[in-house]
């Protein structure tokens, strides 16, 4: 059998990577106004430190990573996400120890999981993720959010909905946390192994498990948000306030229980409303992790983010029927009537080119109704016909393929000419 793509992954052709490519660059510009500035990591890591950020008992450690032993017999992950990396990152180059905190960070790449494919979940996808370390002020959580939600907007999205909770400090979660235990503990002989095992190392996981999801006693579990302290319940109400004078609508849902051990505080989501989409409705997750970077050897630094994969992104604007603004136009494509006229126009769309005008033209030899079809199919929005009488007088005529008008130009000057047409039709 031919050899295939393997499963959970796709590739990207070139008409949808020209969509990637404008959210990318609607993406990067928001982290330009944000002022979240660009950190790339490896795409593997030290197994050890997913076990000790996601967390040992989490479905992404546990069943979903692509662990492997390399030539020199260490243990290996393809990172299942990144927040673990930029946080070691962080701790290895003492970022902690610059004198703007918190430092404000983004990465844009392949992420890896185990995971059973469907629309909107594959084995590889593209997170864009911010993390912000070294505060633990409020307004930092009601930013990260903002620039999440404005991701989705500013490409044009409407129907989203955020989804946000609290999950206490460690003091609430550990009260929280001896109330599941003795909510789960007399039927626990009705769950999954795996959530019998959760029992005692992390009840929260249980709520999370998708075996057990309709068993009647995930409805009456005690909610995390009763044994806020204090001190977290004021958190979360300054949060609160935050995206509330930024305008951002939101639903609390104190049954919102992240994937991954690393939370406190803060955690949200934003989900797509939009009809049809699937099983799979969540579009973006994140929240705040402030023992993190002790965690994993640094100082105390209180720490935030998100992630969402580009995939997720792409998936709802298509269910919005939202039509993204690509900037692969072809100005212009150079026909010839015969060999002889081939290197001028090779000339000629080198120098367009130069001048910034995307150009292209044929090199299969084929007829000139043949290249005509070509230039309407590459949608160009000028063709230029070079023949023997162009070249004796190295000059032509530049068509405008929606109006059908035509203006000689001579070589040299042919290049303003279409610049002047092109600037003018953008006006
Ligand atoms: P997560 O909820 O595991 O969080 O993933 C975040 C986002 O990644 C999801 O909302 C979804 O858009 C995308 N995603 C996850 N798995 C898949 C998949 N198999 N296929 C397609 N897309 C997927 C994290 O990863 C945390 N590191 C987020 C974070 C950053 N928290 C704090 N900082």
């Amino acid at each position: 059998m031919a050899i295939q793509v393997p499963r959970g992954t796709y590739d990207v052709l070139p008409e949808q990577a020209a969509k990637w490519q404008a959210a990318e660059e609607t993406i990067r510009e928001l982290c330009r106004l944000y002022q979240y500035k660009e950190i790339r990591t490896p795409v593997f890591e030290q197994t050890e430190l997913f076990q000790r950020s996601v967390g040992d008992t989490t479905d992404i450690v546990q069943k979903e990573m692509y662990t492997f032993t390399d030539r020199g017999d260490r243990s290996l992950t393809l990172r299942p996400e990144g927040t673990a990396s930029v946080v070691r990152s962080y701790v290895e180059n003492k970022l902690f120890g610059q004198p703007d905190q918190p430092v404000k960070l983004y990465y844009m790449g392949p992420m890896f999981r185990y995971e059973r494919p469907q629309a909107g979940r594959t084995r590889q996808f593209v997170q864009f993720g911010v993390e912000a370390i070294g505060s633990k002020h409020p307004a930092v959580d009601a930013e990260v959010i903002a620039l999440a939600m404005d991701v989705y907007t500013s490409l044009g999205l409407e129907k989203l909905k955020l989804v946000i909770n609290s999950l206490g400090d460690t003091e609430s979660r550990n009260a929280h946390r001896d109330a599941l235990v003795t909510h789960f503990s007399p039927r626990i002989d009705e769950f999954c192994q795996d959530c019998q095992n959760r029992l005692e190392k992390n009840p929260l996981r249980i709520l999370d498990c998708k075996v057990d999801r309709d068993h009647p006693l995930m409805g009456t579990a005690p909610a995390l948000t009763a044994y806020l302290n204090e001190e977290s319940a004021q958190y979360f109400s300054d949060v609160k306030q935050y995206l509330e004078e930024l305008g951002i609508p939101y639903t609390v849902d104190p049954n919102l229980v992240r994937g991954l051990d690393y939370y406190n505080h803060t955690a949200f989501e934003i989900m797509s409303d939009a009809e049809g989409f699937g099983a799979i409705t969540t579009l973006a997750g994140g929240g705040r992790y402030n023992g993190l970077v002790e965690d994993l050897g640094g100082p105390s630094s209180p720490g935030i983010g998100f992630a969402m994969s580009i995939e997720r992104l792409l998936l709802a604007l298509e269910m919005e029927n939202v039509d993204i603004e690509t900037a692969d136009q072809l100005d212009v494509f150079v026909a010839v009537l015969d060999e002889d006229s081939r290197r001028d126009a090779f000339r000629l769309i080198r120098d367009f080119r130069d001048s910034g005008i995307t150009a292209d033209m044929d090199y299969a030899g084929r007829k000139l109704k043949a290249q005509m079809k070509a230039a309407d199919r590459k949608g160009a929005r000028f063709t230029i016909v070079l023949g023997e009488t162009e070249i004796a007088e190295q000059r032509a005529s530049v068509k405008d393929m929606a109006t059908g008008e035509s203006e000689q130009a001579a070589f040299s000057e042919m290049a303003g000419v279409l610049l002047n047409k092109i600037s003018g039709e953008e006006s």
